[in-house]
Order: C-alpha cells, then sequence, then structure tokens
C-alpha cells in the first residue's frame, strides 16, 4: 500500500465534503485505515496518559498510539518516557500488564531486560550468546520522538518533525485550562481507564463529541424518560459550539441561562465552586467557566470530554442532589470499522474522597460501558461501518448528510463574542463535524500541521 493507493478516495471525500456530503466507504476500508495509522496517529500529537497516573519514579501505564502499545513510564530521574513496547529482538511486548511500578522490563522471551528509560540493560548469557554486551541506547526500546505536557496531560507524537504541541493544540489549550486548570492542585485519574471494543469507527466518536448536539433529543431521550436529565429536546438549540480550529472542538451549555444565576461552574455546589481559583484564567475563560462552560469536546485526533452534572439519585422529581462528572476518553483504533473506547474519570484533587467518588460514580452512571447514554451512542455508531461495507450502499454510493452546514437558519460565528476560536449560537449546522472530517483530511495528505485557526495565531 502507499499512499497514491487511497488518493482517489480523499479526492471522492474532499468533492463531498464541499457539498455537506461525507462518504461512507471511509467507516471501513482497509488502505484507508492503514493511512490513519501512518499520517494521522503517527503524526499528531496523542493523549498518552495524565500526570497522576505515573506520579513515582518507577510508576508506568500500558497505553497505545494508534494500534501501536506504549509503556508510558516515570523513570529514576522524573523523566516522562514513551516507550515502544515491541521487543528489539523479536519484537514481543515487554511489557505485558496494564499498570505499574518497576525499574526493568524483562521480555518475556528470550530476557533482553529494559530500564524504564527504555535503555537496554541486560541479555541472558550475555558472553556466549554475543562475546560482548549490545550497545544500550542503539538497541534500547523505540522512544516516542517527542513527548510533552499540557495542563497535566501527557502527548507524545510518533514524527520527529513537526508542530510542538503547543502549535498543534492552539486555542484548544485555552480550552483545556477552562476544564482542569481551576485549582492549584489540579485533577487526578479516579482510577484506570476502563476499556471496550465497539464495532465502530474511531472518527465516530470524535464526530459526535465534537459538535453532535443534534442527536440528543432524540438518541437520548430515553435518559429524560428516566429523569436523569431534562429538556433533552431543547439541547440543540440551547447549546453553544466553540470551533478551535483543526479538528479540536467543544459543546457549551450555558447553564445560568437555562437553569438560572444560581447555576454556575457546571454545577458545582457552592462550597467545591468556592474552591475554584479563576485567576489564571483571562476574562473571555472566567466568562465562560461561570455562563456557559464545555459540556462535551474533541481534540485531534480521538481524545474526547464530558463535564456535566449527573444527578446522584433520583426522587422522580429533579430536585435530586448532583454530582459533576469529568470523563476523559479515547477512541482508539483497532482495524477498519472496529474500536476501543478508553474512558477515564477525573476528579479533583482537593475533593474528599466521599466528594471524589460521587463523580466517578456519576461518571459510570452515565458514561461507562453501561452508562445511561453510553448505551445508546454505542448502538448508533455501529451503522456507519455497517453502510461502508454494504454492497448495495457501495452501489449506491452513500454519502452521509451534512447539509445543516448551509441549511441551519442560525448558522453564523457570533459576532460579539471575544475569546478565542470561534463561537456559534445554537447546536444545529454541523460545522464542526464537518470541519472535523476537513481536518482529517488535510491530516491524511499533509500530517499534522501547527492550528492556525481562530485567534491564537492567525
Ligand atoms: S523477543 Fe524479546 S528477548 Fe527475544
Ligand atoms: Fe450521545
Amino acid at each position: 500500500m502507499t499512499e497514491l493507493d487511497i488518493d482517489p478516495l480523499l479526492h471522492r471525500v474532499e468533492q463531498a465534503l464541499a457539498e455537506d456530503r461525507l462518504p461512507a466507504e471511509i467507516f471501513n476500508d482497509d488502505a484507508l485505515f492503514a493511512a490513519e495509522m501512518d499520517q494521522v496517529f503517527g503524526t499528531c500529537w496523542v493523549f498518552v496518559a495524565h500526570e497522576s497516573e505515573i506520579p513515582n519514579p518507577g510508576d508506568f501505564v500500558q497505553r497505545r498510539i494508534g494500534v501501536d502499545p506504549v509503556i508510558v513510564t516515570r523513570d529514576g530521574h522524573g523523566g516522562v518516557n514513551v516507550l515502544s513496547n515491541y521487543c528489539r529482538h523479536r519484537g514481543t511486548q515487554v511489557c505485558q500488564t496494564d499498570t505499574g511500578n518497576s525499574r526493568f522490563f524483562k521480555c518475556p522471551y528470550h530476557g533482553w531486560t529494559y530500564s524504564n528509560n527504555g535503555d537496554l540493560v541486560g541479555t541472558p548469557n550475555m558472553r556466549g550468546a554475543y562475546g560482548t554486551p549490545l550497545d544500550a541506547k542503539e538497541w534500547g526500546l523505540f522512544r516516542a520522538p517527542r513527548v510533552d505536557v499540557r495542563s497535566g496531560m501527557i502527548f507524545a507524537s510518533l514524527a520527529a518533525e513537526g508542530p510542538s504541541l503547543e502549535e498543534y493544540l492552539g486555542d484548544a489549550a485555552w480550552m483545556l485550562e477552562m476544564l482542569v486548570d481551576l485549582h492549584p492542585k489540579g485533577m487526578r485519574v479516579a482510577g484506570p481507564p476502563e476499556r471496550y471494543k465497539l464495532k465502530s469507527d474511531w472518527k465516530t466518536g470524535a464526530e459526535n463529541f465534537s459538535g453532535d448536539a443534534y442527536h440528543v433529543g432524540t438518541l437520548h431521550y430515553s435518559n429524560e424518560q428516566i429523569r436523569i436529565i431534562q429538556g433533552t429536546k431543547a439541547n440543540v438549540e440551547v447549546t453553544r459550539l466553540y470551533d478551535f480550529g483543526s479538528g479540536h472542538y467543544s459543546i457549551n451549555m450555558p447553564f445560568t441561562e437555562v437553569a438560572g444565576p444560581e447555576f454556575t461552574f457546571w454545577g458545582y455546589g457552592a462550597e467545591t465552586a468556592a474552591k475554584f481559583d479563576l485567576s489564571g484564567l483571562d476574562e473571555a475563560q472566567q466568562h465562560i467557566v461561570t455562563h456557559e462552560p464545555p459540556i462535551i469536546g474533541n481534540i485531534f485526533p480521538n481524545l474526547s470530554f464530558v463535564r456535566a452534572p449527573i444527578p446522584l439519585a433520583t426522587d422522580g422529581q429533579f430536585t435530586m442532589q448532583m454530582a459533576v462528572a469529568t470523563i476523559f476518553r479515547q477512541w482508539q483504533p483497532i482495524g477498519p470499522g472496529q474500536m476501543e473506547v478508553w474512558n477515564w474519570q477525573f476528579v479533583w484533587d482537593f475533593q474528599s474522597e466521599e466528594e471524589s467518588l460521587a463523580s466517578a460514580v456519576a461518571g459510570q452512571f452515565v458514561f461507562g460501558s453501561a452508562g445511561t447514554f453510553e448505551v445508546d451512542d454505542t448502538v448508533a455508531w455501529e451503522g456507519a461501518p455497517k453502510a461502508a461495507k454494504s454492497p448495495w450502499m457501495k452501489r449506491e454510493d452513500m454519502q452521509f448528510n451534512f447539509e445543516q452546514a448551509h441549511r441551519s437558519v442560525e448558522r453564523e460565528p457570533d459576532p460579539a463574542y471575544q475569546g478565542r476560536g470561534i463561537k456559534r449560537g445554537t447546536g444545529y449546522g454541523e460545522h464542526n463535524q464537518l470541519n472535523f472530517y476537513r481536518h482529517w483530511l488535510r491530516t491524511l495528505r499533509f500530517g499534522a500541521q501547527p492550528n492556525t485557526a481562530g485567534t491564537f495565531a492567525s
């Protein structure tokens, strides 16, 4: 397979996007999947772990960049390493566990042993087998060429050259600050990520979290029926869509307008809200977190988030106690039309054990593998790869409809908006979703580029 093989497909995608359409074939194509692993996951900055997952020297977690397993380690000097989990001898995975603490990784096949900074430190029967020791660096585990941290989130890029993490995120870093930089102690994970496989494509998850307020009133109406949330049908009217450029988006909810002036900071209780320190945020960020905070979003390619108030228990009257959940999740590609969801519950470090547990339980309740929202989404998302495989749909050249972009009534950006990125006044429009696919197409052709959209660098 060469890049040229998918050129005709990319050309069809480009033509379709120009007419607010998207060919179904992109959701289950072997050559395209291989190109995504190479050009998207092989060049972009991909989230691999949160710093709180590896606080101590020797801590490690096993993660993925695209389809490649990596080990994220904290070495003896406190440095963060993102190492390829393939033994240099025959490719066996040297780390077989998801998480732990170790100074070394010993390959189970022939016993080559690597330090937690990736160096090769030993080979069994070295004298008989090799005579003199192999070079520790030359035969160490491959390292992700670039690793960087933003707001406690560890990202890695498999490309030696390309935009820095700051250039890559651009205005999305400004959005990230609003989510996790509200307190000097920051956030931590409540535990390891829950993981589950779906017969769906990673792009569908990213597209949905980038801007799909439209589906909430239909697909998630079940949650209104069981009184988890109110006003699902009005959701698309009242939400605001933010576009931070280069595949980075959020959906924001004007809580103070829809639920009253008391409902600030995503609905955190007064006691918790009083602990937040907004002094590091600019005026626009302060206004947003207070009045219409981001509730869902995506950082390209595959890191999404949810922050929302969730009822802890229902009394049937919508007067129940709430907990605010923060979830970060990754849409991990496995193969064409298959992915795995990795789902982390995040809590504030300053919260008590009881408050943290309440947040994590609330998050699992809605977006765990059996969560009340998750079960709706995961069934719906299986359609696209099935359609992509269908001989009949191939004959019909099936294309998905994104025509809200030019048909929705209120589609222009908000001219009064002073913050970074672009803000639109309703959840209609499918602009974020279309821009997600435009950016995905650009990345397939040119690899990761600096984010020059919005007001950050333009
Ligand atoms: S494959 Fe790892 S030591 Fe041989
Ligand atoms: Fe959904």
